[in-house]
């Protein structure tokens, strides 16, 4: 029996894999492009969609980047982040870890201090609203690994606002290894990390491999690539490394939602998760993803249930609180059987 939109929407779920600069709905984008006085370049929300034209990650991005220009002020991060966060509640979100890109601003004259006061507020209100909510700050691997290394030193005196170190942005040409070093810091500094190993990309297996053995992350951000090397797969097995694969933002960026390495890595007991990205840019936000992905590749009530448990296993979360999701998503499935 195929399983249910509904179902998929009300399951307690942890969202991993979410970009808060990719949470910029059309109509915020246009209400602070006023409110800013900046131009866009587009008046209407039917012209803001026809923008997006992407079928790749270096297309995605071109459109991506320009759009932030009209975040500037802490209100303006801090409204970005409670829509986000009104709408996970709608699909039972209970916990997330929100990824967003400080060089994304800086670069462009805006402080450090503004993006992640501003976020951090929309989390506190959050958490008054129920989503036990967290910041991943990731470098911009497009830029040099300098950059990120005064990005980092400019996060220190904020850091009990950042749960996590992230890498994102373009892979081409810009290797995990690139930024070894920021990250053997953050890992000594107690953070937690994590990068992206995009789709399909140039050596999308050398850098898989570098991230596990050298890197040493505790989540890879997309990452099915790993299914061309049986023994990595074998490796991620035996550390229970956590991937936040985002099926919808496959879809746009590749050729497919990568569903069938997803349900093969699944099986074979891999800690699956499943999440939006960028949900406003996929118009995709995340029950949609596991709906998406539950109906073409034919998943049944357990995987997604072990979906959503998978997403509270890999969180950064105490083991307390992980019994606690765990236990409610047995409650919720008991109760709508
Ligand atoms: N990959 C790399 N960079 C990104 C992504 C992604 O999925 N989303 C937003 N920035
Ligand atoms: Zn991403």
């Amino acid at each position: 029996m195929s399983v249910s939109k509904e179902f998929l929407y009300g399951l307690p779920k942890a969202e991993l894999h979410l970009h808060l600069e990719g949470t910029l709905e059309p109509e915020l984008k246009l209400r602070l492009a006023q409110k800013n006085g900046i131009d866009i370049g587009q008046t209407t929300i039917e012209q803001v969609k026809e923008s997006y034209q992407f079928d790749s990650l270096t297309s995605f991005l071109a459109v991506y980047y320009p759009a932030m220009n009209v975040l500037q002020d802490e209100d303006d991060f801090c409204d970005l982040a409670v829509d986000y966060l009104q709408k996970a509640k709608a699909h039972n979100v209970k916990h997330c870890e929100l990824f967003f890109d400080p060089q994304a601003h800086t670069s462009r004259g805006v402080p450090f201090e503004t993006v992640i006061n501003g976020y951090y507020k929309g989390i506190e209100k959050g958490r008054e609203m129920g989503i036990d909510a967290h910041l991943i700050m990731c470098f911009l691997r497009d830029m040099t690994a300098d950059c990120a290394l005064k990005t980092y030193q400019k996060a220190l005196p904020y850091r009990d606002k950042i749960l996590g170190i992230g890498l994102d942005s373009d892979e081409r040409d810009n290797p995990p290894m690139k930024f070894a070093q920021v990250f053997e810091m953050a890992k000594k500094d107690g953070f937690h990390v994590t990068m992206h190993c995009d789709i399909d990309q140039q050596d999308s297996i050398g850098h898989i491999r570098d991230v596990l053995y050298k890197i040493g992350v505790e989540r890879i951000d997309h990452g099915t690539n790993i299914v061309e090397d049986p023994s990595l797969v074998d490796y991620v097995l035996a550390h229970k490394i956590g991937f936040t694969c985002c099926p919808v933002s496959n879809s746009f960026v590749t050729s497919d939602m990568k569903g069938r390495e997803m349900t093969y890595l699944l099986q074979r007991g891999a800690k699956i998760t499943v999440n939006s990205d960028d949900p406003a840019y996929f118009q995709s936000y995340i029950s949609d993803d596991y709906y998406a992905l539950a109906t073409k590749y034919n998943l049944s009530k357990e995987d997604m249930i072990q979906i959503a448990k998978n997403s509270f296993e890999v969180s950064w979360i105490s083991d307390e609180a992980k019994r606690k999701y765990i236990r409610m998503i047995d409650e919720y499935a008991a109760s709508v059987e």
